[in-house]
């Protein structure tokens, strides 16, 4: 069945409730959210992965034949969200395609478009659905070149596609039905994830829709819940992430061989907590059976002021596990928020013991200040450096509570 948003706008999307795993993080599942908007013409804005067309299609004939569909939207064309547009278009080969310039060419890429009916838009072009008005915002890189909002005036619904979405498989539809906190939650992590390095973006785009004047009652993205009761909130949210709003709050990150980093990581934790801050203790592993997988971990990376990052050294080289989240975190660049965060790394070693420069130079390329010139500890631990790592963390607590 379709969802009603408001009368004459259905959410006609598909739910993929196994998806496990997208864009090199975990989820619970996802949506993917198609919308059908009637005037006395008939709109339909963006689709699923390819698989879906039965479940679109069947929702979409839930509100009103397929046949009818007037307009197609393409805000992006990601496979997500275009991999039905190859069933639709042989389904209805005369309906235009609305879609920005480099969605144009992206879809030349993806597919074979001979015959495609495509018509390019730019940010202010309207189309005119008969008592409906969907207007056009490019936004290219958010999250990709193609990247386009429309806009519903009559409802002052915002259809953002990713932006604003998440990866939650739900019977629930809307922000209060899912619940206010585990809407924001499952955002948050979508925004670490994905959004990150795209902030400088966020901002400047949030300050282009905020000088157009519009109301925005209803924000509609491409995943998850509809932001029906707090549209405004998911928009703050989005300023604050993206300015790096962050709390009293360190994430420190590590993978050991024989325990000797576990007791540095705990002693540093410790140091945190007597100085008042918040702390998270993540072991590097997939997270499945043991440990913090690198998604759930950049998610409170990004509330956080501080990021250590531990790893034993192995053949001089950090551990496998620490070498793909600094590469996951590299790719991230949290430098591109607004508010610097701080970080360092430590280890012990045996032998050779680059791990801790290599972790050190990963975070500055990340965008992290570096605070500390490193700490290694050859083999195990003994109480004199038990009791440095723990003054560790009470200097990296004082810092952050000082910024
Ligand atoms: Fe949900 Fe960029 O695709």
């Amino acid at each position: 069945m379709a969802t009603e948003l408001a009368p004459g706008v259905h959410w006609v999307g598909a739910i993929d409730w196994n998806l496990r795993e997208y864009h090199g993080y975990t989820l619970p599942g996802t949506t993917y959210n198609a919308y059908l908007v009637r005037g006395e013409k008939t709109a339909l804005i963006d689709g699923a992965y390819h698989g879906f067309e039965g479940e679109v299609l069947g929702r979409i004939g839930s509100v009103c034949d397929p046949e009818t569909i007037d307009y197609i939207v393409v805000n992006h064309i990601e496979m997500d969200h275009s991999g039905t547009l190859p069933a639709l278009v042989k389904k209805l080969p005369d309906t235009p395609i609305y879609c920005t310039e480099r969605a144009r060419a992206g879809l030349a890429r993806h597919y074979d478009i001979t015959g495609w009916k495509i018509r390019v838009v730019k940010s202010g072009d309207t189309l005119d659905l008969g008592g409906k008005t969907l207007t056009f915002l490019e936004a290219p890189m958010l999250h990709w070149p193609d990247s386009m909002f429309t806009y519903l005036a009559e409802d002052a619904i915002l259809f953002p596609n990713d932006a604003f979405g998440q990866h939650v498989a739900s019977a629930a539809r809307f922000d209060d039905e899912l619940g206010h906190g585990a809407a924001m939650a499952h955002a948050q992590k979508f925004f670490a994830n994905l959004i990150i390095p795209l902030a400088p973006k966020v901002l400047k785009k949030l300050d282009e829709v905020g000088g157009l004047g519009i109301d925005i009652r209803m924000i509609a993205p491409s995943h998850g819940i509809i932001w029906r009761s707090h549209a405004g909130d998911i928009l703050k949210a989005y300023v604050d992430w993206s300015r790096g709003v962050a709390k009293d709050k360190v994430t420190i990150v590590y993978d050991t061989m024989h325990g000797s980093t576990t007791m540095m990581a705990k002693a540093i934790a410790e140091g945190v907590m007597a100085e008042g801050a918040d702390v998270r203790v993540c072991l590097l592993r997939d997270g499945r059976y043991e440990g913090t997988h690198r998604s759930d971990i950049v998610t409170e990376i990004l509330d956080s002021k501080a990021v250590l990052v531990g790893s034993p050294t192995l053949q001089d080289e950090v551990l496998p596990t620490v070498a793909g989240f600094l590469s996951y975190l590299r790719g991230l660049r949290p430098g591109r928020l607004t508010a610097k965060k701080i970080g360092c790394a430590f280890g012990s070693h045996g032998g050779m013991g680059g791990a801790v420069a290599q972790a050190e130079a990963a975070l500055k390329a990340a965008g992290i200040e570096v605070i500390d010139g490193g700490f290694h500890v050859n083999y195990r631990p003994d109480a004199d450096e038990i009791a440095r790592a723990y003054e560790l963390g009470r200097t990296v607590a004082r810092e952050i509570r000082a910024r």
